[in-house]
Parts: C-alpha cells; sequence; structure tokens
C-alpha cells in the first residue's frame, strides 16, 4: 500500500524535489494512462497546500474531456482555446493565473478558486491534455510551483501510455 510521506521542506524547489521521488515511486511498474492520473491527482492534492481541485483534462479532438481528479465535480468538456485550460492547449505553454478574476474567459468550476496553474501535457510535440490545479489563495503559485509542476508533468507523460 502507498503512502505518501509527509512533505516537510521549507522550500520549494526542494518540496519539488521530493515530490518528483514520490511520484516515481508511484508510477514505477504501471503505463495505464488512467490509472496513473488518478493516483498523481490524489498525490498533489494530498501533499500540496492550498489547493481545492487537482486533476486532468485530456485532449479528444478539439476539446478538452475530464479525466482523473481530486476537488469538487468540474466542467466536463473545454473546447480549446476557451478557459485557462483550453487556452494553454492552444498556445502550448504553461499558463499560470494569480488571480482568477483578472483571467478573461476563465471557467469558475469552483467559485472558491482564485489562482491556478495549468500545463500542457506534451509528446512529441503532441498535445496529450493539461494538468490543472487551482487554490482558493489568490497568487498561490510562482515561477518555482510551475517549474516544479511541470517537471512533475514531464514524469507523467514519460511514465504512462498515451491517454
Ligand atoms: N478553471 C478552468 C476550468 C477547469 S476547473 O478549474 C477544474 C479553466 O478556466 O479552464
Amino acid at each position: 500500500m502507498f503512502q505518501a510521506k509527509v512533505i516537510d521542506s521549507t522550500s520549494k524547489p526542494e518540496l519539488y524535489r521530493q515530490l518528483a521521488g514520490e511520484l516515481a515511486a508511484l508510477l514505477q511498474g504501471e503505463r495505464d494512462p488512467v490509472a496513473n492520473a488518478a493516483n498523481m491527482s490524489a498525490l498533489l492534492y494530498m501533499t500540496m497546500p492550498d489547493l481545492n481541485w487537482a486533476g486532468f483534462y485530456f485532449s479528444r479532438g478539439s476539446e478538452l474531456v475530464l479525466g482523473p481528479f481530486q476537488g469538487k465535480p468540474a466542467c466536463i468538456r473545454i473546447p480549446v482555446g476557451k478557459g485557462v485550460c483550453g487556452t494553454a492547449v492552444e498556445r502550448g505553454a504553461t499558463i499560470l493565473v494569480e488571480d482568477v478574476h483578472a483571467f478573461p474567459g476563465h471557467i469558475a468550476c469552483d467559485a472558491a478558486s482564485r489562482s491556478e496553474l495549468v500545463v500542457p501535457l506534451v509528446k512529441n510535440r503532441t498535445i496529450l491534455g493539461v494538468l490543472d490545479l487551482d487554490s482558493p489563495r489568490k497568487a498561490r503559485f510562482d515561477a518555482e510551483d510551475q517549474a516544479g509542476v511541470e517537471e512533475l508533468a514531464r514524469l507523467y507523460v514519460t511514465g504512462s501510455d498515451a491517454p
């Protein structure tokens, strides 16, 4: 039975280094993209402070479709180009939103969300979907979170079959 260690590091780079180790252990020996996304959502939701949603949307043609997540039930389909998630896919780049109220077109799945980090899942230049983290705290995510979560997303992509 997997048990997430309590992460007690003081610096974010150290926190993400530990989290990467825990994620690598969790993904080891399993390539199913849904199972790995489900466990990864649970790990991030359990170990990262101040999150109210952590999960995946997978690319399905011109839309994103909800995948495994932790948090409140969320919108199921997001057209590419819409919301933070669809915009991240359109740009092929991470989007860090310090204040969701200031992001035109933000899709509010949970009214409590105030900041958001969306990282595209990229394999061989194809965008397989996104990893989406939401926080009830304004400016919860910074450049160190972006770098750390991008590395975690890479671990998911290399450790799983295409969803
Ligand atoms: N806020 C996202 C929608 C997904 S939920 O936050 C889970 C967006 O604007 O794309």
